[in-house]
């Protein structure tokens, strides 16, 4: 189910594509669902239905409109006409509920069966605004009462339900059918069909989650905050499982996949995005975002760096504050310092660009030494342009190096120098205005008045 508007968001994105770890909190239980090989996946949608298909373009599942969203009951409703005749087993997942196991939805079904009505349910020190379960006095499920519908004395109960059950699918269409919508919201709650099943005595049966995290919903803000953070400290957890030292596992983010190394030291305020790969005996500083990257081994990154889609080689020093952007491919050894930003570049062993520079489009040789302040003028304002610059050479400080152009072995290209054409190799090459020294010129005074 992913069709409620989410009004408690505030927000006029869909709730259900608001994102968790980086992902659509759907796309998070689309994952768990997806092993389970269902016969047929069908996602019910219709506030900002558009955007939350066009999320789902590619996937092996249909898309099932509710328009207008008259609650859960009448959303369930809407996929009836979807489903076969006969007998089989129906898991509900809520869009809203993302951290959904895949081994406690299995059971779920497991414990249907193709006739008990089966409801996750768990125990929540703050059982406010769940529907609450209701037992009889043998302990024996009567119904489910949502929050705002309850009594005091129900709102005491602290057994809650998960907004995730497992059905019989014949009965589930007569149930859903039947619903009515005489209630605090004037909406069909899918809850009332357990009151349903028990009257016809179907066994209903109340299967506890393992513990609040994987089936905390997300209404509001602060919610999505509370949900993220227990998420990242069980990724951070991962981690340190797997010898990760974190310098503070309350100050680590992935927003993907993350695998490292031995011996690999990760300082305060980092984010992981898309897929990380990290080498040995690395070390990285605080505050750094790094996505989809691989990074060798005995590199060490210093703080507030950003790195994208780039590749770094074993033993480079990267950073403080270096920018490495998609493309960025760098060898052994290389060195990357302050403010210095590289694209769709590669570099050899031993480079280095220590401070305040740009190298896009570029292919740098083995121990190139590229000055402060450089940088390569790769755009000429319609089209990019390579620029070579062959092994050991020297670029003295502040250079622009119009591309197209290759700077050949050895050579030297002197400070200050805009360089157009080809630099031979082994050649210094001086491309700036000669200095000139007027031993005759006299400072102006100032004019004296009257
Ligand atoms: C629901 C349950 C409540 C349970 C809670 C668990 C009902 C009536 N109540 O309440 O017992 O404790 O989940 O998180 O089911 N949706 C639709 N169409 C609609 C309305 C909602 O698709 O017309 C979808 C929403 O996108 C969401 C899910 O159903 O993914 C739950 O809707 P929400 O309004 O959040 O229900 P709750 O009030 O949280
Ligand atoms: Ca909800």
């Amino acid at each position: 189910m992913a069709a409620g508007k989410g009004t408690r968001m505030k927000s006029q994105r869909p709730k259900v594509l608001h994102r968790l770890a980086g992902r659509p909190l759907l796309q998070h239980v689309l994952d768990s669902a997806a092993g389970l090989h269902a016969a047929q996946t069908l996602v019910i949608t219709g506030h900002g239905a558009s955007e939350v298909e066009a999320s789902l373009a590619g996937l092996p599942l249909q898309c099932v409109r509710q328009v207008p969203q008259l609650g859960t009951g009448h959303a369930v409703q809407q996929v009836l006409p979807h489903l076969p005749e006969g007998e089989g087993t129906v898991l509900i997942l809520n869009g809203d509920v993302p951290l959904i196991r895949q081994a406690t939805a299995r059971a779920l079904v497991e414990a249907c069966g193709d006739r008990a009505l089966t409801l996750l349910t768990v125990e929540m020190a703050d059982p406010s605004g769940y529907g609450r379960i209701v037992r009889d006095d043998t302990g024996q499920v009567r119904g489910i009462v949502e929050h705002k519908d309850a009594t005091p004395g129900q709102r005491a109960i602290r057994e809650i339900y998960t907004g995730i059950m497992a059905a019989p699918l014949a009965a589930l269409r007569r149930w859903v059918t039947a619903l009515r919508n005489d209630n605090a919201q004037g909406e069909y709650y899918l809850t009332d069909i357990v009151a349903m099943a028990v009257a016809e005595g179907t066994p209903v049966r109340a299967q506890r989650a393992t513990g609040e995290t994987e089936v905390k919903g997300v209404n509001s803000p602060q919610q999505l905050a509370e949900l993220e953070r227990s998420l990242q400290a069980e990724l951070a957890a991962a981690q340190m499982e797997a010898g990760v030292r974190l310098a503070d596992p309350a100050r680590f983010d992935l927003r993907g996949t993350l695998s490292c190394g031995e011996d690999v030291e990760i300082d305060v305020g980092c984010v992981f995005e898309g897929r990380v790969r990290v080498g040995q005996r690395v070390s990285i500083g605080a505050h750094c975002v790094i996505r989809d990257a691989e990074i060798g081994d005995d590199v060490v990154i210093h703080p507030f760096t950003h790195i994208e889609g780039a590749r770094v080689g074993g033993g480079a020093r990267i950073g403080p504050y270096a920018r490495l952007r998609p493309g960025a491919d760098l060898g052994a050894e290389v060195h990357i310092g302050n403010f210095v930003e590289v694209k769709n570049s590669t570099l050899g062993r031993g480079a280095k660009a220590n401070h305040l520079a740009y190298l896009g489009d570029a292919t740098v040789g083995a121990r190139v030494n590229y000055g402060a302040g450089s940088i390569t003028a790769n755009y000429d304002g319609a089209n990019k342009h390579r620029t070579v610059i062959e092994d050991d050479v020297h670029v003295g400080s502040n250079c622009v190096l119009v591309a197209p152009l290759t700077v050949g072995a050895g050579a030297t290209i002197a400070g200050g120098s805009t360089i157009a054409r080809p630099a031979p190799a082994g050649q210094l090459t001086v491309a700036r205005a000669r200095q000139l020294s007027v031993p005759t010129w006299k400072r102006p005074v100032k004019a004296k008045k009257g």
